[in-house]
């Protein structure tokens, strides 16, 4: 298995280009199945995830090319044959189940594995089967297989009993072409929902209202090839922006989006890093002033993110004074603490809440486990500033999420490296 070293390696300094979002190019690819020609996606990022939505897309007989050269997907969805999503496949990623609304639209059915739990939750899927059941469908599961069918899906009144990312994409998705109106309230108001939403509109769709709590969908009958280019990924902007105040460095980060950073940006300068919106992109210092302790919750968009969460408390591990952090999106998103205590950080986990008595003298390498993709980030980032070595295992749930991070923590003057035991 593969591992990170990271020695303690002094502030990031330097300039580094985010790549496309992952959570939005996912959603993005699971929409193609429902066109009719051909699709051509720009700026997406070369991640593990994205390569395992191309081979299910192949597997349901779409043509895609990936060219990792221009970082551009092309998808030719006019042969789709199948309406079974292979298990070995969905199992590598729970974000198959986006494809679930697109085949039943497509096909009139769809047959995917249960996605399963993961590290941070048991990640229901509740509401994505509630909203296709509310615009028709009729969905069985079944010995962990999900069967959704409906002759013709009907537009109707969607409300979400919680404002989950994943349930808005596929029952906007399917509500795309239903029969009639379809209006979602209390939708997830994410930036990668408005760029779902802006995909499904360059493909004929008639949506309006993607980034607020209440979406309108126009169903049409046909959907057509579109060529998109996807948002710049938040979240790996938001490490890069943590990276800079961890160890009170000094970075620039390229092709970021301030607007879809905001909640980082104002926890990051209440705690006393400087942060500038500049010609060229986003600027974070953390050598400026004394870095102190702040309180963080994570909420939906525009909360501040739980996917930055345990990127934040690990900076909180290094200022001066007790920090809190409150979890309320997820329900077992704090396994990155006992990892960061392994490193001296003295964290305390009651529930939903950890305290953070923050020294950055205390941290000190020793070898940790990523429990899940960000919280693989927050152990990365503390091993820049611990005293002596880090080793980071179970990377493969980093590399899910980020391309060529060792290369982009590298070109800010990190020392890090990847190995194979
Ligand atoms: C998306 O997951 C992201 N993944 C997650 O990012 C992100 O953490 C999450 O949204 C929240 O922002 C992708 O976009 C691929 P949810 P998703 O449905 O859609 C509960 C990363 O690190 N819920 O908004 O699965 C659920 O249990 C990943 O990139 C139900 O109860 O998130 C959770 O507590 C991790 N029933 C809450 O809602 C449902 O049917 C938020 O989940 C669906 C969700």
């Amino acid at each position: 298995m593969a591992k990170y070293i990271i020695e303690q390696s002094g502030p990031l300094v330097g300039e580094v280009e985010i790549s496309g979002s992952k959570n939005a190019v996912l959603p993005i690819l699971a929409a193609t199945v429902m066109a009719n020609g051909i699709c051509e996606i720009n700026d997406a990022p070369n991640l593990k995830d994205v390569n395992v939505m191309c081979d299910i897309l192949r597997s349901i007989g779409a043509k895609v090319e990936e060219n990792w050269y221009s970082h551009t997907i092309t998808v030719d969805s006019r042969n789709i044959n199948s309406s079974e999503l292979p298990y070995n496949l969905v199992k590598k990623m729970r974000a198959s189940i986006f494809v679930m609304g697109p085949l039943l639209a497509r096909m009139g059915k769809a047959t995917i594995a249960l996605p399963g739990g993961c590290a941070i939750g048991d990640r229901p899927i509740d509401l994505h089967t509630k909203g296709l059941k509310t615009l028709g469908a009729r969905v069985i599961i079944d010995e962990g297989l999900v069967n959704a069918s409906a002759d013709r899906l009907k537009g109707a009144l969607v409300y979400l009993d919680f404002p989950s990312v994943g349930a808005t994409e596929n029952i906007m998705m399917a509500a795309s072409v239903a029969e009639g109106v379809t209006t979602i309230e209390n939708a997830a108001e994410e930036p990668e929902i408005v760029d779902l939403a802006s995909f499904l509109n360059k493909m004929g769709a008639k949506i309006k209202g993607a980034g607020t709590d209440t979406i309108r969908i126009e169903g049409v009958h046909n959907l057509l090839g579109a060529r998109h280019s996807v948002i710049p990924d938040r979240i790996e902007t938001a490490t890069f922006m943590i990276g800079a105040a961890i160890t009170r460095g000094d970075v620039l980060i390229k092709n970021s989006v301030p607007d879809h950073v905001r909640p980082i940006i104002a926890k990051l300068m209440e705690a006393g890093a400087v942060v500038n919106d500049e010609v060229d992109g986003l600027r974070v210092r953390g050598d400026v002033n004394r870095l102190v302790a702040t309180d963080i919750k994570t909420l939906p968009y525009p909360g501040f993110p739980t996917d930055a969460q345990a990127m934040f408390m690990a900076f909180l591990a290094t200022v001066d004074g007790t920090s809190h952090v409150i979890e309320t999106v997820f329900e077992n998103r704090f396994m990155h603490a006992a990892e960061l205590c392994k490193m001296g950080a003295n964290i305390r986990v009651d529930n939903r809440i950890a305290t953070i008595p923050g020294n950055k003298e205390d941290l000190h390498g020793t070898s940790v486990i990523s429990t899940d993709l960000r919280a693989g980030a927050a152990l990365v980032l503390a091993g820049l500033v611990a005293s002596g070595k880090t080793e980071v295992t179970n990377i493969y749930h980093i590399e899910r999420g980020y391309e060529n991070l060792v290369d982009k923590f590298r070109t800010l003057g990190a020392k890090i490296e990847r190995v194979d035991d």
